[in-house]
């Protein structure tokens, strides 16, 4: 194969492959829970239900999903956004806890998997100060009409 033909090859496949991944549906179940094994469960706990000062994913989680900044908070925890998996993973662990953990916290209507490209925004800033933010926004969320 020539150069050209080889990088003409190349565009075709970004084209084609692009979008399944921009569109989040890239979910693989055992990807997601080995690397979730591998840098979440060390703290979580298998269950998510943690222990101590590591509060619980399961039958939690699904709350932050009620609002943008709680959707936020859960990329900007140290645990998430300084983990050394890339936006990808990120997202699909994120994603695969949800659907593992989050049990009757999830939203009603269901939610929104998380994409790489929004991971990408949110971890960018990792929050600094963690307590007062997390009270803030669980009362805001508290407060919204059900
Ligand atoms: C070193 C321990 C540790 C690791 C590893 C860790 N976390 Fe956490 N996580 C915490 C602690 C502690 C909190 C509570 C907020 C804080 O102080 O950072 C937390 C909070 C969270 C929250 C918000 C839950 C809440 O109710 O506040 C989510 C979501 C989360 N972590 C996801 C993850 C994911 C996904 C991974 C793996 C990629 C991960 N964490 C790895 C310790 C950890």
């Amino acid at each position: 194969m020539s150069n050209t033909m080889i990088k003409g090859f190349l565009l075709v496949l970004l084209v084609l492959v692009g979008p399944v991944f921009a569109a989040g549906d890239g979910m693989n179940a055992e990807r997601a829970k080995y690397h979730y094994q591998m840098f979440c469960q060390g703290c979580h706990t298998p269950d998510g239900a943690g222990a101590n000062a590591i509060p619980p994913l399961k039958d939690f989680m699904g709350y932050f999903l009620r609002s943008q900044r709680g959707r936020e908070f859960m990329v900007r925890v140290p645990g998430s956004a300084l983990s050394t998996l890339n936006d990808a993973e990120l997202a699909e662990v994120l994603n695969w806890s949800i659907d593992s953990f989050a049990g009757d916290s999830l939203p009603p209507g269901g939610y929104t998997p998380y994409t790489a490209e929004e991971v990408a925004i949110f971890r960018k800033e990792p929050l600094q100060e963690i307590e007062n933010h997390r009270a803030s926004v669980l009362a805001e969320i508290a407060a919204l009409k059900p």
